[in-house]
C-alpha cells in the first residue's frame, strides 16, 4: 500500500499518524490531538511540581499508552536562586509608578487572585529546576524546552530513555544543540506565538535542516503554521513535521477565557506585536493597552528577565478575571488570520491534515 506524504520520520519515531506537533498549555487539548493521531506537548512553565505530577498522570490516564511532551522554560538569565519578595522587592520605584499610571488610565482592577506567573518557572533557575525533577521522576517521553537550553540534561535524560527537543530560532543556538545530541530540533520563526526571534520561519527552517541533515535529526518547523499548506510547506522545505501554538488557542476544548477566544478569532497578523514589554524577553503577542503604553514616548525602559514579567503579572491577571476583553494578551503568532472559528481540536487537526494532503497532491507529489 502506498504510504501518505505525511508519514516521515517523526511518525515513525513516535508512533503517530501525522506530523503535527501541538503545543499548549491545555490538558483537554494535548489529550484531543493525541488521541486523534497528532503529537502534544503540555507546557507546564506555569505550574509546580505537584500539579506537574498530577497533570502527567492525569494525561496518560486518557491517553492509553500513547507518549506525550511537557515543555518547561529554564533561561539562563535569570538569577539561580530568588524568592518572589525578592524579586518584587527588584522593581524599580518608577516602573512601578509607571505601572500604577497605566492601571488608573484604563481603569484596571485589582486581580482577584495572585497572578499565575507567580509560579512561572522562569524566575529563577532553581524553580525552573525542581519542575524538571517532576519530568525526570515521571519519565516523560519527550522533554521539551522553549527558553534555555536542554543540553545540560541530556544525558540523564537519555539514561532515562526519554527525548529531548530543544527549540531555537537562529542557527548558532541549532549548532550546539546539534553538538549536544539533542533529539530533535524545532526551529522557529518570527513569525511565532511566545518568545521569539527576530530570523522569518521560511529563513530559518532550510537552515536548520541543512545543519541537521548530516546527523539524522529531525526538525520541525515553527511559527505561523495555522493551515495545510504551511504544514505542506514545512515538509517541502525538509521539516518533518510542524510545530504548533496558536492554532489551537481558539479550540473548543482550550480553556483560554471565551473574551480572549473571541479575540484570537478577531485578530489579524498586525495586531499579533513582537515585542519585550511582557517579559523582558522578546516575544510575539496580541497588542493591548499595555503593550502601546510600553512603546509610547517616555515610557521606562524595560526591565530584565524576570522583573518584566512581574510587573506586567497584575495587569494580565486583571484582565482575566475580570473577563476585560479591552485589556487582554496573549501569546499569538502571525498565522492568526486562519484561526476563524472555535472548532473541536480533533477537527482542527483534521482541516490541516486534509489541506495538507489536497496542496501535496495539488503539486503532483509527496515528500520524504
Ligand atoms: C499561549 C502560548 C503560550 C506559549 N508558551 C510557551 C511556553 O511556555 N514554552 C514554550 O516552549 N513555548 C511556548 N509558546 C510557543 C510555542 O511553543 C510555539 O513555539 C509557538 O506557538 C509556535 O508558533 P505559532 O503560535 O505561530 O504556531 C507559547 C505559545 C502560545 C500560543
Amino acid at each position: 500500500m502506498k504510504q501518505s506524504p505525511l508519514h516521515t520520520v517523526l511518525c515513525e519515531r513516535l508512533g503517530i499518524e501525522y506530523p503535527v506537533v501541538a503545543f499548549t498549555h491545555c490538558k483537554d487539548v494535548a489529550a484531543a490531538v493525541i488521541n486523534a493521531g497528532g503529537f502534544a506537548v503540555l507546557g507546564e512553565a506555569m505550574h509546580t511540581p505537584e500539579q506537574i505530577a498530577a497533570d502527567i498522570r492525569w494525561l496518560r490516564q486518557r491517553i492509553g499508552g500513547k507518549t506525550f511532551g511537557i515543555d518547561l522554560v529554564l533561561p539562563a538569565a535569570v538569577p539561580e536562586q530568588r524568592s518572589l519578595e525578592e524579586l518584587l522587592a527588584q522593581i524599580p520605584a518608577e516602573h512601578r509608578a509607571f505601572e500604577r499610571s497605566i492601571k488608573a488610565k484604563y481603569d484596571v482592577p485589582d486581580p482577584k487572585r495572585p497572578p499565575d506567573l507567580y509560579q512561572w518557572g522562569g524566575l529563577d533557575q532553581s524553580r525552573g529546576l525542581k519542575q524538571l525533577e517532576v519530568v525526570f521522576d515521571e519519565r516523560v517521553p519527550v522533554f521539551a524546552s522553549g527558553l534555555g537550553s536542554p543540553a545540560f540534561l541530556l544525558e540523564r535524560a537519555h539514561q532515562l530513555q526519554m527525548q529531548v527537543w530543544g527549540l531555537i530560532g537562529k542557527p548558532r543556538q541549532a549548532k550546539r544543540q546539534i553538538e549536544a545530541g539533542t533529539d530533535v530540533l524545532i526551529a522557529q520563526g518570527y513569525d511565532a506565538a511566545g518568545h521569539t526571534g527576530t530570523i522569518g520561519t521560511f529563513s530559518i527552517v532550510p537552515q536548520v535542516v541543512d545543519l541537521c541533515a548530516p546527523r539524522g535529526i529531525p526538525v520541525l518547523a515553527a511559527g505561523g503554521v495555522t493551515t495545510g499548506r504551511h504544514l505542506a510547506a514545512a515538509l517541502a522545505l525538509g521539516a518533518a513535521g510542524v510545530w504548533t501554538g496558536t492554532l489551537w488557542l481558539a479550540s473548543r476544548e482550550s480553556d483560554v477565557n471565551q473574551p480572549l477566544k473571541e479575540r484570537l478569532i478577531e485578530a489579524s497578523c498586525t495586531d499579533t506585536w513582537h515585542s519585550d514589554c511582557l517579559s523582558g524577553f522578546t516575544m510575539r503577542t496580541l497588542v493591548s493597552p499595555w503593550h502601546r503604553e510600553w512603546t509610547s514616548e517616555g515610557a521606562p525602559a524595560v526591565l530584565q528577565p524576570p522583573l518584566q514579567s512581574l510587573l506586567s503579572a497584575e495587569y494580565i491577571q486583571a484582565s482575566l478575571d475580570h473577563q476585560r476583553k479591552d485589556l487582554m494578551t496573549e501569546a499569538a503568532g502571525q498565522g492568526v488570520d486562519y484561526v476563524t472559528a472555535m472548532k473541536p481540536a480533533r477537527q482542527v487537526l483534521s482541516d490541516l491534515v486534509d489541506e495538507a494532503l489536497d496542496t501535496l497532491e495539488r503539486l503532483g507529489g509527496g515528500t520524504q
